[in-house]
């Protein structure tokens, strides 16, 4: 299977940024600990800043793969395009997030993309990711 994690914006940051909320830990040597973990799958990651360019990832992706798993980052909150995009592709999606959204500011509460992902993961940190990942095997 193949198996897109996406992130947005600000998350090429994780292991400096704020990490009594994301923790010490930077994606890239994660993604590869996840690679380890799942030989079986073909897992690919991408990130950007830019709300058009994760759209036009989304696009890309979204017709042949099996599988998006989705931190939009604070475009989750802002982005009815991000939400346009999922709800317009053919491979489910899975939003993530490594903190749990719901404990955190008001204007975290709320997901545009939720309402047209399979489900939604959140709080376990970077454990979150496998777990979208365990929905798709
Ligand atoms: C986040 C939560 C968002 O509210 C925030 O803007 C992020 C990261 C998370 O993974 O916990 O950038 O998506």
């Amino acid at each position: 299977k193949k198996i897109i994690i996406i992130n947005g914006p600000n998350l090429n940051l994780l292991g400096v940024r704020e990490t009594s909320i994301y923790g010490n830990q930077d994606f890239i040597s994660y993604f590869e600990g996840l690679k380890g973990d799942f030989q079986e799958l073909e897992l690919h990651y991408y990130q950007s800043n830019h709300e058009g360019a994760i759209i036009d990832k989304l696009h890309e992706v979204g017709f042949s793969y099996d599988g998006v798993i989705l931190n939009a980052g604070a475009f989750t909150h802002t982005s009815v395009a991000i939400g346009d995009a999922i709800a317009g592709i053919k491979t489910p999606v899975v939003e993530v997030h490594i903190s749990n959204v719901h404990q955190r500011e008001t204007f975290r509460h709320h997901s545009y993309l939720a309402k047209n992902c399979v489900g939604v993961i959140c709080g376990f940190g970077l454990n979150s990711y496998k777990l979208a990942i365990h929905s798709f095997v």
